[in-house]
């Protein structure tokens, strides 16, 4: 982290975890461990979670982000949910290009464009999730995988819209596996991140957004990833759903 230089963020991905009180009771148990935080905290729920998490953090320092939206204002889309929508109940942030997403639901880049695009215009902050499979990083692509994602996902976002947006590097074969990206692994892609979008806006740019480092990070390893210049926070998943593993983890990037 360099909190000189840009926002330190440590955001809860609860993927498909807590009905909606069960969601109040785990907000009830994150706002006191948030309670005067160094970094921004946030957690992003299921849709139906929302409107609870939303009264549940009132007056506290704990943000809400949902977990997708669509790129349409509205219209014939069954399932779906528009940034409107989201917009009108106080969600601020928004995970966007989850790697569960690309594999499970056919997300590709073009579509990820096109909601990031969609979330800026509607003033929610996206949080963009790049990443590269196994079999990636095995052949070495790891690299070009992750400057494709980042072209493409940002692709005709300006620069001022590219500082409010967060982009998280979540390799694939680290989420919900327990193997976590060494500090040292983490750092050189999040600073090939950096140099990358330092080429496709400029220096200034780049150093102003944040890149969180997401896959089996927790209490025992938040530490050592957040020391890292180049890693500005966490998109956490399971350790998320975990006040005290939380809280830690707000701990180490207060400390850091
Ligand atoms: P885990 O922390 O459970 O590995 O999940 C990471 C993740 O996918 C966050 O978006």
């Amino acid at each position: 982290m360099n909190k000189t230089k840009r926002a330190a963020v440590i955001a809860g991905n609860w993927k498909m975890n807590k009905t909606p009180s069960e969601a109040k009771t785990l907000l009830e148990q994150i706002i006191p461990v948030a309670k005067g935080a160094d970094c921004e905290v946030i957690a992003c729920v299921p849709y139906v979670d929302l409107a609870v998490a939303i009264e549940t953090v009132k007056g506290t320092n704990v943000k809400i982000g949902a977990e997708n939206c669509h790129w349409a204002e509205s219209g014939a889309f069954t399932g779906e949910i528009s940034t409107g929508m989201l917009k009108e109940i106080g969600v601020e942030y928004v995970v966007l290009g989850h790697s569960e997403r690309r594999q499970y639901f056919g997300e590709t880049d073009e579509t990820v464009n096109k909601r990031t695009k969609a979330a800026l215009a509607a003033g929610l902050k996206p949080i963009v999730c790049v990443g590269e499979l196994l079999w990636e990083r095995e052949c070495n692509i790891t690299e070009e995988v992750i400057a494709r994602q980042i072209k493409l996902d940002l692709y005709d976002i300006s620069a001022e819209d590219a500082k409010k947006t967060i982009i998280a590097y979540e390799p694939v074969w680290a989420i919900g596996t327990g193997k976590t990206a060494t500090a040292d692994q983490a750092e050189e892609v999040c600073a090939f991140i950096r140099a990358q979008l330092a080429k496709q806006y400029d220096e200034q740019t780049a150093q102003a957004i944040t890149i969180q480092y997401g896959g089996s990070m927790n209490d025992a390893n938040a530490a050592e990833l957040l020391s890292k210049e180049n890693v500005d926070g966490g998109l956490i998943g399971g350790a998320s759903l975990v006040a005290e593993k939380f809280g830690a983890i707000i701990d180490a990037a207060t400390k850091g």
